[in-house]
């Protein structure tokens, strides 16, 4: 509507029904801060736009462009949606292309670093996003007011910066990145800086090598508000877990994610005393002896993942194991070298 109102050949017509609009549409969302809608220019010219997703940035109202949100009240930018669909993969290993990305940006560092000047912004999501292996920018760490950063899948390279440490109002971080390319192209050896992030409800570092993290898990157990944490393909081993019993404040963990690391043996005691969880997957790792009764004390479990493990028998009988899990759903066993016990490969117990 406003954009109308700002149309030339509109603009006697609706001269005094704009007026009177400003003045009774003081606090409408549709007011938008000059200031960061030049920021949000200076960013558009900063990327590659091939599948023209920034369109509609033109305008002087640029609380209506796709992707960006204001706050109702003051017109501050509070969210900034970027997020990629899904990729289109060209063949590059025939053709020799490139890896042409739908919907991507290229954001080069150093022009992209007026993001911070949104100073309201609370939601960012640049996930998906084609960053052509660049290193996470260092003003990244700048955004304090940020409660939601999800960069996942966005093709970074080289370490996670720990001045993401000073970003303590998040809530979600999600760096996970599993997709096509080199894996572990991202790491994280200094881990410290995470138990900063005391507000931090999910963590998504999937992907990532944490290999070099001796003190992961204890530096995990420090976030008070965690409830789903995914650490698939981070390559850590038994070496990894706390060897000493942890008072661990991830009690209240709902999700899990250790999926295709190099967990050996009898399933992590660390486990033991997260209760509450919901979804746990396990699979892809060496766990071998029998699973054991102590799955019993999941009760809350919907989701359990034991796939592509060594797993060879199941203590006291599948029965005694599930007898207490009354919510479980799904139970994936598949891939491992039990012989003789009388399971399918992946019971679905719903219904
Ligand atoms: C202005 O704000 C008040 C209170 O928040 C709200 O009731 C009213 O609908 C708003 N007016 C407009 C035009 O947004
Ligand atoms: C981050 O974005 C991806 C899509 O790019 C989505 O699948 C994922 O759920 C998001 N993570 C969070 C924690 O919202
Ligand atoms: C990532 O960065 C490292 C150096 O830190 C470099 O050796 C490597 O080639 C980069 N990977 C890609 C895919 O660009
Ligand atoms: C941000 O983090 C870095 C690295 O951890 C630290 O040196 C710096 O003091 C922090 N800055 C602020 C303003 O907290
Ligand atoms: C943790 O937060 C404090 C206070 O915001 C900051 O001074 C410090 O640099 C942060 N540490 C890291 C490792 O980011
Ligand atoms: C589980 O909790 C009990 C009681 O609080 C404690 O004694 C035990 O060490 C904990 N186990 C682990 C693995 O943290
Ligand atoms: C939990 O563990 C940490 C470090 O291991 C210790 O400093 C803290 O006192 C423990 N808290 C409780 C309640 O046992
Ligand atoms: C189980 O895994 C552990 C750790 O890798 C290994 O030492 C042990 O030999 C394995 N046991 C069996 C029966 O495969």
């Amino acid at each position: 509507m406003i954009d109308k109102l700002f149309n030339p050949m509109l603009v006697v017509l609706t001269l005094c029904i704009q007026t009177a609009l400003f003045c009774s549409c003081q606090n409408s969302s549709f007011s938008c801060i000059e200031r960061e809608r030049q920021t949000l220019l200076k960013l558009k010219q900063s990327f590659q736009d091939p599948f023209c997703r920034l369109s509609s940035w033109k305008g002087n109202n640029c609380c209506i462009w796709k992707g960006v949100s204001c706050d109702e009240t003051n017109g501050h930018i509070v969210k900034l949606n970027l997020r990629a669909p899904s990729r289109l993969i060209s063949d590059d290993s025939i053709f020799g292309l490139n890896i042409i990305t739908k919907n991507s940006f290229l954001v080069p560092p150093e022009v992209n670093s007026c993001l911070p000047g949104l100073r309201y912004l609370e939601h960012l999501d640049l996930s998906g996003n084609d960053f052509r292996y660049r290193a996470i920018p260092q003003f990244f760490g700048l955004m304090k007011q940020l409660r939601y950063r999800n960069i996942s899948n966005a093709r970074f390279n080289g370490t996670v910066p720990n001045n993401l440490g000073n970003l303590t109002s998040l809530r979600v971080l999600d760096l996970s990145s599993e997709d096509q390319g080199p894996l572990w192209a991202l790491r994280a050896d200094d881990v410290q800086w995470i138990s900063n992030l005391t507000s931090l409800q999910h963590l998504g570092m999937a992907g990532i090598y944490l290999g070099e993290a001796r003190s992961l898990f204890q530096v995990l157990n420090m976030l008070p508000s965690l409830l789903s944490l995914h650490l698939s393909q981070c390559g850590p081993d038994n070496s990894h877990l706390p060897w000493h019993p942890i008072n661990f404040t991830f009690h209240s963990i709902r999700h899990l994610d250790l999926g295709q690391n190099n967990f050996a043996g009898p399933v992590p005691f660390m486990l033991q005393n997260m209760t509450s969880l919901r979804i746990l997957d396990l699979c892809g790792n060496l766990l071998n002896s029998s699973v054991q009764n102590s799955f019993g004390n999941f009760k809350n479990l919907v989701h359990l993942n034991l796939a592509a493990n060594d797993f060879s028998s199941i203590e006291q009988g599948l029965l005694s194991i599930m007898g207490n899990m009354c919510s479980l759903k799904s139970l994936d066993l598949s891939y491992n070298q039990f012989q003789g016990e009388k399971i399918g490969n992946h019971r679905n117990l719903s219904g």
